[in-house]
């Protein structure tokens, strides 16, 4: 590894070691330094390479010809689900998924949503501090997602679990532990949504898992692995990110006492600052792609089937697109940002992951004058996935 990391700075003055503490500390010095002498840069230690301008990153996302989805020969399960499918099969599965996903079937959750943060912030209001993730940004995606697809929200402690190791999936470097929990994980998880899908073929509801049972195009339906390794998708990927968001957020905010007293005096900034706190400190700092074909781009030859990291949160802080980068700015409404993705993998969720912050905090700020931060907060241990441990507050 130390050889290999030397080998990278001496060809690029820089490297990036996905393993140092400092890069999962906070990973913006590192992206800094690597766009600002290598955006395009080769990585020694797993044979790929990590974007970090905005431009480059961009092109990638937007280009699904050229560079493709992780597919089969990269995951460690043997089921893959639309976010590492290619056309003509992603075209497919995503419209067949988004059939059960609709705005108006998110939208409709809203009263349900203002009524679940209102009762989480009940059970802190009364107590002389509290911790954010645990009390308020973990239960709320979770008991929502179990809604919205219909399984039992009792169940939820059970999904956190399950949830944790599968979102596993999405980093990039596992030791063969983990990847033994995540593959044990995800049919203990088969076994337990496939009675439930069974169920509702039997007697339908009006939930998300009846919609995926029933889901038809052109004749096509998905198959019986597509349909469970989709719903393990739609029960993840909104859970760790989404808490990320309101975490990280609610950090952000604290950190940046004027942006969070502007924000008190003018809730029309609301969304502008969800915007902003995604851009910000982003929940999902890498994007994986694959180069179908021999592809140069910024003076470097990237070759067929090789692996290129797109730095999410590095193109989010990238000065050409948004000046002063390190400001957070409530009133700045970046919409361009790339936290949910670009191209036809843009998350399916973006809707309901901001609905959910913006009940939240138009929650905590109509109910708390003003809170402190406990204790200075860790990130946890990981490189995908940006989100705070705990988040200790005292309302004030
Ligand atoms: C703040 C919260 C969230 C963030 C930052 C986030 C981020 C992302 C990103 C970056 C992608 C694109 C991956 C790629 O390009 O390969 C993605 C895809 C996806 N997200 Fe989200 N997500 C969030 C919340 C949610 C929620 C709440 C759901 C559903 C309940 C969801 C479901 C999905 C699905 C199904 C895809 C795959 C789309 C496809 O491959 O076509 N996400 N998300």
């Amino acid at each position: 590894m130390r050889v290999l990391l030397a080998l990278e700075r001496l060809e690029s003055g820089v490297d990036f070691n996905p393993l140092s503490s400092e890069l999962r500390a906070n990973p913006l010095p590192q992206y800094e330094k690597l766009r600002r002498k290598d955006p395009v840069h080769r990585m020694r230690t797993s044979d790929g390479w990590i974007l970090t301008r905005y431009e480059d990153i961009d092109m990638v996302l937007r280009d699904h010809r050229r560079f493709g989805n992780l597919g089969r020969d990269f995951g460690y399960l043997p089921y893959i689900s639309m976010l590492d499918l290619d056309p003509p099969e992603h075209t497919k599965v995503r419209g067949l998924v988004a059939h059960g996903f609709t705005l108006r079937a998110v939208n409709s959750l809203e009263p349900r949503i203002a009524k679940m943060v209102d009762e989480l912030l009940d059970e802190v209001a009364g107590k002389p501090r509290f911790d954010l993730i645990q009390d308020i940004a973990f239960p709320l995606p979770i008991t929502v997602i179990a809604e919205l697809l219909g399984v039992p929200p009792e169940d939820r402690d059970q999904f956190r679990e399950w949830s944790e190791v599968v979102a596993l999936d999405v980093d990039p470097l596992l030791d063969s532990q983990q990847i033994q929990d995540l593959q044990r994980t995800v049919e203990e998880l088969f076994d337990y949504l496939e009675k439930i899908a069974e169920d509702r073929r039997r007697r339908p509801r009006n939930d998300l898992v009846t919609a995926l049972v029933n889901a038809e195009e052109d004749g096509e339906r998905l198959s019986r692995e597509d349909l469970l390794i989709n719903i393990v998708l739609v029960l993840v990927a909104g859970n760790e990110t989404t808490r990320n968001l309101i975490g990280n957020g609610t950090l952000a905010l604290l950190r940046n006492p004027d942006q969070l007293e502007r924000l008190r005096d003018d809730s029309s900034l609301l969304d502008s600052a969800i915007d902003e706190m995604l851009r910000y400190d982003s929940p999902v700092q890498l994007d994986s792609r694959i180069a179908r074909e021999s592809v140069e781009i910024g003076g470097k030859r990237i070759e067929p089937d090789q692996r290129i990291l797109c730095a999410l949160g590095a193109a989010n802080h990238d000065p050409e697109v948004f000046p002063d980068p390190e400001r957070f700015d409530v009133g700045r409404a970046p919409r361009n940002h790339l936290s949910f993705g670009r191209g036809i993998h843009y998350c399916l969720g973006a809707p309901l992951a901001k609905l959910e912050a913006r009940v939240v905090f138009a929650g905590l700020l109509s109910r708390f004058e003003s809170f402190r931060l406990v204790e200075e907060p860790r990130y946890r241990d990981q490189i995908t996935l940006r989100g705070l441990e705990e988040l200790w507050l005292e309302p004030e």
